[in-house]
């Protein structure tokens, strides 16, 4: 299975990355694949055409790169910091190029901030906009307080309750990866 591990911030100082880099190691750790689809690295402008309004072939090689990795994956772990209790513009402008390659997978919601409410607040808005985008998101979270001393920069865990609660997280993920998986081999709606 493919995971596309999605974070969008722009701030040269963020420390989601840690967080993301963390779920990657995870997931790699269970022998599933996991592609860190960092905003940031892939420098997408404000969105102007959704992936989909580009003739094919015709989309940036940057957008073009992350719709096949989105196509790719069989779900998605959105890593997400709280920005005024909602969704940080880096990551709300990644999802918003794509449609269809969201269609029936699963999405588990990664949230995180500085303080100690580990960013739940993010999170009820995510639900909204990722249902729209047609993922079904687990009814789990995984909250992460105090992301900046959680995880060094190659996403190792310093607290280490973390290492097991993903992996609590990551089986019920896996759960839903693996049902909707095979509901879309037998055909979708749309
Ligand atoms: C614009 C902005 C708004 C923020 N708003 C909140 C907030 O509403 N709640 C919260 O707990 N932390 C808030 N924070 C602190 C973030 O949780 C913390 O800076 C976190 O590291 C941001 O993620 P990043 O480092 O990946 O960009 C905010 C930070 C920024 C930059």
């Amino acid at each position: 299975m493919t995971t596309a591990v999605i974070y969008g911030s722009h701030r040269s100082n963020r420390q989601g990355i840690k967080a993301a880099k963390f779920i990657v190691n995870q997931i790699n750790a269970e022998g599933n694949e996991a592609i860190l689809v960092d905003a940031k690295a892939y420098d997408l402008p404000f969105l102007d055409k959704m992936y989909k309004e580009y003739e094919e072939g015709q989309a940036p090689e940057s957008l073009e790169q992350v719709a096949q990795i989105l196509k790719k994956a069989d779900g998605f772990m959105i890593v997400s910091g709280e920005y005024n209790h909602s969704i940080p513009a880096s990551l709300k402008n990644l999802l918003d190029y794509f449609q269809s390659e969201y269609f029936f997978k699963p999405a588990g919601i990664a949230c995180y901030s500085a303080g100690t409410f580990g960013g739940v607040r993010v999170a009820v808005h995510l639900r909204a906009v990722l249902g729209e985008l047609g993922m079904v998101t687990l009814p789990s979270l995984f909250p992460i307080s105090k992301v900046q001393d959680s995880f060094d920069e190659n996403g190792n865990a310093i607290d280490k309750a973390y290492e097991k609660r993903i992996k609590k997280f990551l089986s019920e993920y896996n759960w839903y990866c693996e049902a909707l998986q095979k509901k879309r081999t037998e055909g979708t709606p749309y």
